[in-house]
């Protein structure tokens, strides 16, 4: 079974969340993060908060091993930083093609005026390193020793394990209208971050796959420069209670209000089969870390069904809090 997770706006839609949530639920054989250091995911579990930019979400589960793919970038501070944090080093695996982020392109990036201006980069080199990578003169992990420890083949070891009719998931970054070719180009991010291209950075072709669920928000959020369809005042934002702060940067998240027919075009366009929607609680107070689709406000419910119509894909996953476990699970929908 192999489960791809994407983001369906502008990232920050809470895909650290459901991915470790669903790692939970399903213990993956092998969790595969695909993106660079520039996505921030947060994870809360038991009053615990992770910050991750580098591994896997599934690495909550505690079992999960936690792959990083050839098409992948990591920064070496930052995985060792959430190596000490997660205590995960012994089940990590490296494919020896992912690139490596070093200073130099995050001085570069700080020293551009376009990324650091208009376009309004995380400014975490991704950009540069990516640029590099194409012209072929950046390292990657394997030309780092100190890294030969974690290296493995990702897309054979996935391959096996599907094989074996073991799961999978692949986690996605940030979200669609950041895609560099699929987004709103320039303000976009320096990879393909739809269905499509996380398959790309993992390795593994289209006909593995048994489920893309692309994560919405109950609201859209962006960061940095570029269109935002119904973008909303930040003291209208504030007054909704749906003003957000960027885990990376800290910059205050431009807002606007969930856009079904947006979503119906996103959701078609990275094959999604599912569909999981979060924060429903900020928009539903009511909806507050219930776990039941029954026990929902019925205006949160009604909602959602009217979501759902217009999005024409089904909805199986509901987040209604911070915490991993906060989540209304009606995947038996569609597995029958
Ligand atoms: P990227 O898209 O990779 O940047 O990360 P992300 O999608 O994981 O999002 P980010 O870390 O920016 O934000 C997630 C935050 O929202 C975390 O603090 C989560 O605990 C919280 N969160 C996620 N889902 C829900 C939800 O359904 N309700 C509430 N109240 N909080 C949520
Ligand atoms: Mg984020």
């Amino acid at each position: 079974m192999l489960d791809v997770l994407v983001g369906g706006f502008y990232g920050d839609e809470g895909k650290g969340k459901v991915a470790s949530y669903l790692a939970f639920k399903d213990m993956p054989e092998i969790a595969v993060r695909t993106g660079g250091t520039n996505a921030g995911h947060t994870i809360v579990y038991e009053g615990k908060k992770y910050g991750l930019r580098t591994l896997p979400s599934a690495f909550l589960n505690g079992k999960t091993k936690l792959a990083i793919g050839p098409g992948a970038l990591i920064r070496r501070e930052v995985l060792y930083k959430e190596l000490e944090e997660t205590k995960a080093k012994d089940r990590l695996i490296i494919d020896p093609h992912t690139a490596v982020i070093t200073e130099d392109e995050i001085n570069d990036e700080k020293n551009d005026s376009l990324l650091s201006g208009a376009v309004g980069s995380t400014l975490q080199g991704v950009g540069y390193a990516e640029s590099k990578r194409v012209l072929r003169k950046l390292k990657l992990a394997k030309d780092y020793p100190e890294l030969s420890g974690f290296m493995n083949n990702v897309p054979e070891m996935v391959l096996d394990a599907l094989d074996e009719d073991k799961t999978v998931h692949i986690e996605g970054t940030q979200g669609h209208f950041l895609s560099l070719f699929h987004g709103e180009y320039p303000y976009v991010t320096s990879r393909n971050t739809t269905s499509s291209g996380v398959l790309s950075e993992a390795g593994i072709g289209p006909k593995h796959v048994d489920n893309v669920i692309v994560i919405f928000k109950a609201f859209i959020t962006r960061v940095g420069g570029g269109p935002l369809e119904g973008e909303l005042s930040a003291e209208e934002a504030k007054r909704l209670g749906i003003q957000e702060f960027g885990t990376v940067t800290g910059r205050m998240r431009r807002v606007a209000h969930f856009n079904a027919k947006i979503a119906k075009g996103v959701a078609r366009l990275n094959s999604a089969n599912q569909v999981a929607i979060t924060k429903l609680d900020i928009k539903f107070k009511e909806a507050y870390k219930v776990r039941e689709w029954d026990r929902l406000p019925e205006e949160a419910r009604k909602w959602v069904e009217e979501v759902e119509q217009e999005i024409g894909v089904p909805v199986t996953l509901l987040g209604t809090g911070e915490e991993a476990m906060d989540i209304v699970d009606m995947r038996e929908k569609v597995s029958g």
